[in-house]
């Protein structure tokens, strides 16, 4: 057998957990009895989040019993010393789906020694499937998908999100937001991690950033974005740290400026501030 075709049947494993995680959402829509905080003030977790879990590590361990596994509402499991770890996020944009907003998928991803490979992210509500594996290419719902040819920061529509734990750092990206915002045609902000790497890899949006991320809110949509032609590294240039939380995707001709201004805008930890509350709360007392 040869890479590739052992890659297209991880890529089909991807999918098929992918699809069930998916289906389990679309059931539970509208009708969760169960919203919880997690730790952090916002963090939620639902039973949707919980049940979606648990379809697709019943797809991936019965196909790959040996594997490791990295998923968000159950930690790690498998074999630790396996050189094959998929990173599921069973639902990536709680907030969003706990509102009724509709944006929000199922992501899988599949890290060979450390780097991810194989990607597969569902949008159930749009009936949209990204998949990609590494040399294999990119599809949505088996239409090759392409990034935009923008190459002019001014004319750029951008994504970004915020982690649960901006309240209590000053590293909590509204300086990055609010400099983005003056610089291009707009920053959106869609809740789910998973679809804004996606929108990129189709071309929707040219260029994606974000601080405070895990493994499995990325590992599928950096494999996908690369295979539509995108670059996904580090803010600055260099290649991503899956665990650093930090990355840049973009569609390669807006990266280097990206990274450019990301390096550049002034936090407010540059000004001795440790959160926004702590500015606020000093400037009102001036
Ligand atoms: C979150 C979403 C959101 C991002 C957060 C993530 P969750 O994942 O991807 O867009 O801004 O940092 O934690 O909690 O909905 O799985
Ligand atoms: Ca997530
Ligand atoms: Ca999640």
């Amino acid at each position: 057998m040869t890479n590739d075709d052992q890659l297209q049947i991880f890529l089909d494993i991807a999918t098929e957990a992918a699809l069930a995680g998916g289906a389990v959402l679309q059931a539970y829509w509208g009708k969760l009895a169960s919203i919880e905080e997690k730790g952090r003030p916002g963090d939620l977790v639902t039973e949707a989040d919980k049940a979606a879990e648990a379809v697709i590590l019943k797809v991936v361990q019965r196909h790959f019993p040996q594997h490791a596994i990295l998923a968000e509402e159950s930690g790690k499991l498998g074999e630790a010393t396996s050189k094959y770890l998929w990173a599921i996020d069973p639902l990536d944009g709680t907030t969003n789906y706990a509102h009724q907003y509709p944006f929000f998928s199922t992501s899988v991803g599949l890290l060979i020694d450390g780097y991810p490979q194989v990607g597969a992210i569902f949008d159930p509500f749009h009936q949209e499937l990204f998949r990609a594996a590494r040399g294999l290419g990119a599809t949505c719902n088996r239409s090759p998908l392409r990034v935009s040819t923008s190459n002019d920061l001014s004319k750029s529509l951008l994504v970004t999100g915020f982690a649960y734990d901006r309240r209590t750092t000053a590293d909590n990206n509204y300086a990055e937001f609010c400099h983005f915002t003056h610089l291009t045609q707009g920053v959106r902000r869609s809740g789910s991690a998973s679809i804004d790497l996606a929108h990129v890899a189709c071309g929707r949006l040219d260029g994606y950033w974000e601080r405070g991320l895990s493994p499995w809110d990325i590992a599928a949509g950096v494999v996908i974005v690369s295979e539509a032609g995108g670059k996904v590294t580090a803010y600055d240039g260099s290649p991503l740290q899956l665990d650093s939380g930090r990355i840049l995707a973009s569609n390669g001709l807006l990266h280097a400026s990206m990274s450019r201004e990301l390096l550049q805008v002034p936090r407010l930890s540059s000004y001795g501030y440790a959160t926004l509350r702590d500015w606020q709360t000093q400037v009102r007392a001036k």
